[in-house]
């Protein structure tokens, strides 16, 4: 089998560290050349020793600058996975401009029309905050209304990518978890409605024996991150098997619809906390700077019969994410 291209554009965050790791796993059975791109940090030097077939590339997502030294020396992938974003809905609804700018990747759809043939399966990483949060287990059907400007300028990046594109996946994942990534990502607050490392913040406030707040009435479908990739993974094995063209969209959730209460107990439990230092509180009761959408539970019928993915439970992945914390 010939050698295939693979580029992470956003490989230094969270997601995209996994997806390296997931793709240099199966190096053995598929030959990959893997290529990233980082853009406000160097290549962490830890992610290159780590993986060290990788190549690196500085982009900025705003202008296009950095793509056409990818096409110099890597050459056009066969598989662009999409994992740069302004991805904090604060940081979003504080700079709309920008949001608009790195979310919707108009230049990275630009970069690849450049290409004589245009092949290449772009994976564009979405969001469940698409969804107006009215209801549970949204479909991919069910109309987007989303109701802040992160999920605002993730709607318009899907519109965008289906228009100009002819050859996509857009995964509109719920909120990830899973161990720390090879070069540690920064954690941030669930005040700031990031994720990055929800679970480990969970685990370290409730170690210390503080009484924290968390929501009753938000509920979200969280997703493990080994199944995030296992999804990239099949989406891209299925392009490099049979070869055809995709349009697809697909909700990438966990099984488990849990408020954020419920987050917190399991990790209370798994852990062995005392249970009443989670204070459950109303969504409503707290200022957050930007509007959350309050259920944004996904149906992920579509993932399980398209690519004959089934998420692992939420308690699972827990168990799993808390057992990589030990090693
Ligand atoms: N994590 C979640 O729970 C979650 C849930 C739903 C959807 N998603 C979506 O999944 C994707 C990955 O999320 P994540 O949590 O892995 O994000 P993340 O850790 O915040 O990583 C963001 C990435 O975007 C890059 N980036 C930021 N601005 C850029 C620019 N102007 N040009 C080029 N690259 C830029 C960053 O590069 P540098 O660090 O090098 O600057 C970093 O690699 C995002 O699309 C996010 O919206 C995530």
């Amino acid at each position: 089998m010939s050698r295939k291209r693979v580029l992470v554009v956003g490989g230094t965050g969270y997601l995209g560290q996994h997806v390296l790791q997931g793709f240099s796993d199966i190096k053995r059975h598929t030959q990959f050349d893997l290529a990233f791109t980082h853009f406000s940090v160097p290549p962490p030097q830890v992610l290159l020793d780590a993986l060290p077939h990788l190549l690196a590339f500085n982009v900025d997502l705003k202008t296009g600058r950095g793509f056409q030294a990818i096409s110099d020396s890597f050459g056009q992938p066969d598989i662009v996975v999409n994992c740069a974003a302004l991805s904090v809905p604060r940081a979003c609804e504080v700079d709309p401009p920008a949001a608009m700018s790195i979310n919707v990747p108009s230049s990275v759809v630009k970069w690849l029309s450049s290409f004589r043939v245009n092949s290449t399966l772009l994976i564009h990483l979405s969001t469940d905050q698409v969804y107006e949060g009215v209801k549970s287990f949204y479909k991919e059907e069910d109309v987007a209304i989303p109701v802040n400007v992160y999920g605002k300028s993730k709607i318009a990046a899907e519109k965008f990518i289906s228009e100009n594109c002819s050859n996509f996946a857009i995964l509109r994942s719920s909120i990830i978890f899973g161990p720390q990534t090879i070069s540690p990502v920064p954690k941030s607050l669930p005040t700031d409605l990031g994720s990055l490392q929800w679970m480990q913040w969970m685990d370290g406030v409730l170690s210390k024996g503080n009484t924290v707040d968390f929501f009753h009435d938000e509920f979200r479908c969280p997703v493990y991150v080994k199944d995030v990739v296992s999804t990239i993974l099949a989406l891209s094995e299925k392009r490099i098997s049979d070869g055809k063209k995709m349009q697809l969209l697909l909700n990438v959730g966990g099984p488990d619809r849990v408020s954020r209460v419920q987050m917190a107990e399991t990790v209370a439990d798994l852990r062995g906390y005392n249970k009443s230092l989670i204070k459950s509180v109303s969504a409503s009761s707290v200022d957050r700077g930007v509007k959350s959408p309050t259920d944004i539970s996904m149906d992920i019928t579509k993932l399980v019969q398209t690519l004959g993915i089934s998420p692992i439970s939420y308690r699972d992945g827990v168990r799993l994410t808390l057992a990589s914390e030990a090693n």
